[in-house]
């Protein structure tokens, strides 16, 4: 097997789809992959094409499709080796009863399976069947045969199936594995990092229904933390209320305010090689939250006292032996000059800077990296790709300077 950290400088891969009805979501895994910055190639099994159309994925992968052992378009006349040489891995989703089954037993009699019996990259598979197909022990056996010989296998889910019935079987959705197989490639710089995080907004009661939080949707942190994982790190995720999903493989402790949240940190503090301070953390909060709800009065005027917030990133950054800290600061002007004083303030290592408007609650963040080195501008980019380079700018500042792990 050749190494996964890619052969090339972007991630390629070999897209197979074999012949089930949940070939319709390998149209949008193409999407999802290319937003990972994964350069995706298609090829389809001829009981494939009954469902979805090559122009189809050739239009969106942007590259041509092949179906067929005989395609006169590769050079030496060898698709079934040429298609996988570039590649980083060969992902078949959906990857049907048959498909597993003869992968199992080497058969090689179209292209999909010789490119799979021929490769020297991984193999990842997201089976897709019914649910009687999938329970049957003879899939069974060639599900764990397949796990023996080094496969991987994603999914598959349960649920609602196409065929009418409810059960095992289902393809994981195009965005699962999307995060899946971008996780399996990425490089595992992070192998044996504990990170502690904080993302998402705190949520600070003025009585018994009224509270002050922000517009943090907790995406850059969640993002961050799936990124993390991806590289191999250990994460425990302090999460102010959001409405994401939890990331697969991460810790997550729910708080609500900023002093749930400052106790959840003081208690995992000191097993972090890493401290990533996303969240929105409310600066105030209310002197004395009423029990019961405020009622309306004839008053002209409602006062609220607040009190400080504890700064959680500037008391991890001050213990005497502090986790690598990473902030970030959202600004709403003068981005570089704001962030990289609080840098300094608070002693962290790297500052994350982004503009306060253009990042809360979007899909895309543009960000500034400020060290001891300068300032690293990153282009505009889906939050997870984002997350990625950040993991990797942290990786190169941990190599410089702090304590490996044990
Ligand atoms: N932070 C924190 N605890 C707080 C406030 C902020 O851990 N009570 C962290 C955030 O998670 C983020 C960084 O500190 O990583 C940014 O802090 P910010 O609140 O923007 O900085 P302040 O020093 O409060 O400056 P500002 O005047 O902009 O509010």
């Amino acid at each position: 097997m050749t190494d996964i950290q890619g052969k090339t400088g972007r991630k390629k891969i070999l897209l197979g789809i074999t012949g089930g009805v949940a070939a319709y979501k390998a149209a949008e895994l193409v999407r999802r992959l290319g937003d990972r910055g994964i350069e995706v190639h298609v090829v389809m099994t001829e009981a494939a094409c009954g469902f979805i159309t090559p122009a189809t994925l050739q239009a969106l992968s942007g590259h041509p499709v092949y179906t067929d052992m005989w395609d006169g378009r590769i050079a030496n006349g060898m698709p079934h080796i040429e298609l996988s040489r570039d590649k980083d891995a060969i992902v078949v989703a959906p990857a049907t009863a048959d498909f597993i089954a003869k992968c199992v037993h080497g058969l090689a009699d179209d292209l999909l399976s010789t490119l799979c019996l021929a490769r020297d990259c991984p193999l990842i598979v997201a089976p897709a069947m019914n649910r009687q197909m999938w329970e049957h022990p003879a899939t069974q056996r060639n599900v764990a045969q397949l796990r023996r010989d080094g496969v991987t296998v994603l999914g598959p889910d349960s649920g609602d199936q196409a065929c009418g019935e409810t059960g095992m079987g289902r393809m994981l959705e195009a965005v699962e594995l999307a995060e899946a197989v971008s996780a399996f490639l990425e490089p595992k710089i992070l192998k044996g990092r504990r990170v502690l995080m904080t993302a998402g907004p705190t949520f600070e009661p003025i009585d018994a229904v009224r509270g002050i939080t922000n517009r943090s949707s907790g995406k850059m942190g969640y993002a961050i933390a799936r990124a993390a994982i991806a590289a191999g790190a250990e994460v425990t995720l302090v999460s102010g209320p959001v409405s994401l999903a939890a990331p697969v493989g991460a810790v997550v402790l729910p708080v609500q305010t900023a002093n749930e949240m400052f106790e959840a940190v003081k208690k995992h503090v000191a097993k972090a090689d890493i401290f990533i301070g996303v969240a929105a953390v409310a600066d105030y909060r209310s002197a004395a939250p009423r029990r019961h709800k405020i009622k309306k009065t004839e008053e002209e005027q409602l006062r609220i006292d607040l009190v400080p917030n504890p700064d959680i990133l500037g008391w991890v950054a001050s213990r005497p032996k502090p986790p690598f800290c990473v902030g970030f600061a959202a600004e709403s002007r003068n981005l570089d000059a704001y962030a990289d004083d609080k840098r300094r303030r608070k002693k962290v290592k790297l500052m994350i800077a982004n503009l306060a408007q253009d990042a809360i609650g979007a899909d895309d963040n543009e960000v500034s990296l400020l060290d001891d080195r300068g300032t690293h501008r990153l282009p505009r980019a889906p939050k997870d790709l984002v997350a990625q380079q950040i993991v990797s700018h942290i990786s190169g500042l941990l190599g410089r300077n702090t304590r490996k792990p044990g």
